[in-house]
C-alpha cells in the first residue's frame, strides 16, 4: 500500500469531532538546498536527494480559518490574499492544490476556507517563497487534521504528515518542517529517509554549524521568467541528466561527512558546486536558459577574491534565481558583514541578514 493510501485508510477510520470553525496561524521558514533538487518523477518524488539548512528571518505567516458549510458540497472554496492583496495566480495554485489532497484532507470541501498569507521577503525571485508558502498551509492543515481526528499528537507523526502534505504543494517545502537541517530523499546514508517525506537530520550537524549566517544578498526581485516547475521538467529528458544523477550521489556523501566532523572546506565546495552545476543544468537545458545575472556574477567573483584574501570560510550558493545565499561561521560575522557593506551592497538591491533557524512556529 502506498503512503498515500495509508493516510486515506487511516482517516477513514477515525470518527471526526463536530467543530463549527477554528482559526489558527502558523510562521514556517523558508530553506536554502546545500544539496539542489532539480527534476522530478510521478506526483512530486525527487530525482535524487535533498539537504537543506532550515532558516529564520525569511519566512511565510499564515493565518487559516475554516468555517463549517450549512449544506453538503463537494466544492472546495478558498479565499486567499497575500500580503493582503488578492493574488489570483497563488489563489488558483492553492486550489489546485488542496483538490490534489481533497482525498488526504476530507474537511476541505467541508468548510469555507480563509487563508491570508505574508511573506517576510520577495516572493517569485528564487527564495523558495514557494517552501515557506507550502508548509506554512500544510502546518494548518495537519494542525485542522489533528483538532478533527486527534490522531498527530506524536511530533513525529505530525511533522511527517505536515512534511508529506507540503511537499504535494511543493517539493523543497518538505524540508521547511525541521529545525537547522532536513533530507529529503530515499538514501542509504540516512535511517528512515524518504522520497515521500523529508526528516530531520539536525544531530548530524558539528557545532561549527550552531548559529550559521546565511546572508541572502538579493540581487533582484524581479518575477523569475522560466518556473522551477518547468525546470524539473526539463530534466525529464537533459542530456545530462546521468551526470547530475552520479555528482548528487557523491555530493550527498561527502556532505552528510563535512557537516558531521565540520569539514568547512569540503561544505564550502560541495555547496559552491552544487550552485553552479544548477544553473549549468539550466543553461544547457532544451531550450537553455539563465536564471543569473552580471550581477550574480560580479558578487560571486567578489565572495571568491575575499575568501582568498582574507582566509575566512565564506561559501556561495543559488537557489533558482539571481540571489545569491553567503553562508558562513557566526564567530566570522564582524568581517564577512564589513566586507559585505563595503563590497557587496553596491551590487545589491538589498540584503537579508539570516541564519539557521528553529523550524516552524505555531503563533495560534
Ligand atoms: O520546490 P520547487 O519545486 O520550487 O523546487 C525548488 C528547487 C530548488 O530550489 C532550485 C532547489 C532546492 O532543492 O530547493
Amino acid at each position: 500500500m502506498s503512503l498515500r493510501e495509508t493516510y486515506i485508510k487511516e482517516l477513514r477510520g477515525l470518527a471526526a469531532q463536530d467543530i463549527d470553525s477554528v482559526e489558527m496561524r502558523w510562521q514556517s521558514p523558508s530553506n536554502i538546498a546545500l544539496i539542489k533538487y532539480w527534476g522530478k518523477h510521478g506526483n512530486q518524488l525527487p530525482m535524487n536527494p535533498s539537504v537543506s539548512f532550515t532558516l529564520s528571518k525569511c519566512f511565510s505567516d499564515t493565518y487559516f480559518k475554516l468555517i463549517k458549510k450549512t449544506g453538503p458540497s463537494s466544492t472546495i472554496n478558498v479565499g486567499f490574499t497575500l500580503d493582503q492583496k488578492a493574488s489570483p495566480v497563488f489563489s488558483n495554485r492553492i486550489k489546485d492544490y488542496f483538490d490534489s489532497i481533497k482525498d488526504l484532507c476530507p474537511f476541505l470541501t467541508g468548510y469555507d476556507i480563509i487563508i491570508e498569507s505574508s511573506n517576510s521577503f520577495p516572493h517569485s525571485a528564487g527564495i523558495a517563497s514557494s517552501a515557506s508558502g507550502f508548509s506554512a498551509l500544510a502546518l494548518c492543515l495537519t494542525t485542522m487534521e489533528d483538532n478533527l481526528y486527534g490522531n498527530l499528537d506524536d511530533d513525529l507523526k505530525f511533522r511527517r504528515k505536515a512534511s508529506y502534505l507540503s511537499r504535494l504543494g511543493s517539493g523543497s517545502a518538505s524540508r521547511s518542517i525541521y529545525k537547522r537541517a532536513s533530507w529529503w530523499g530515499e538514501s542509504p546514508e540516512i535511517a528512515d529517509s524518504s522520497d515521500e517525506f523529508a526528516v530531520d537530520v539536525s544531530e548530524l550537524l558539528h557545532p561549527i554549524f550552531n548559529g550559521f549566517q546565511d546572508s541572502v544578498l538579493i540581487v533582484s526581485s524581479d518575477k523569475k521568467p522560466v518556473s522551477s516547475s518547468h525546470g524539473h521538467q526539463l530534466m525529464d529528458f537533459h542530456p545530462y541528466r546521468k551526470g547530475r544523477l552520479h555528482q548528487a550521489d557523491q555530493h550527498l556523501r561527502d556532505m552528510k561527512s563535512a557537516l558531521q566532523i565540520g569539514d568547512l572546506e569540503r561544505f564550502g565546495h560541495i555547496v559552491e558546486s552544487e550552485a553552479l552545476s544548477l544553473h549549468a543544468l539550466m543553461l544547457s537545458s532544451s531550450p537553455g536558459y539563465f536564471l543569473i545575472s552580471g550581477e550574480t556574477i560580479a558578487v560571486i567573483r567578489a565572495i571568491r577574491a575575499f575568501r582568498e584574501s582574507e582566509k575566512i570560510p565564506c561559501y556561495f550558493t543559488l537557489d533558482a534565481g539571481p540571489n545569491v545565499h553567503l553562508l558562513y561561521p557566526q564567530q566570522f560575522s564582524t568581517q564577512v558583514k564589513e566586507f559585505i557593506i563595503d563590497e557587496l551592497e553596491p551590487l545589491t538591491d538589498h540584503v537579508i541578514y539570516d541564519e539557521l533557524g528553529n523550524g516552524p512556529v505555531q503563533l495560534s
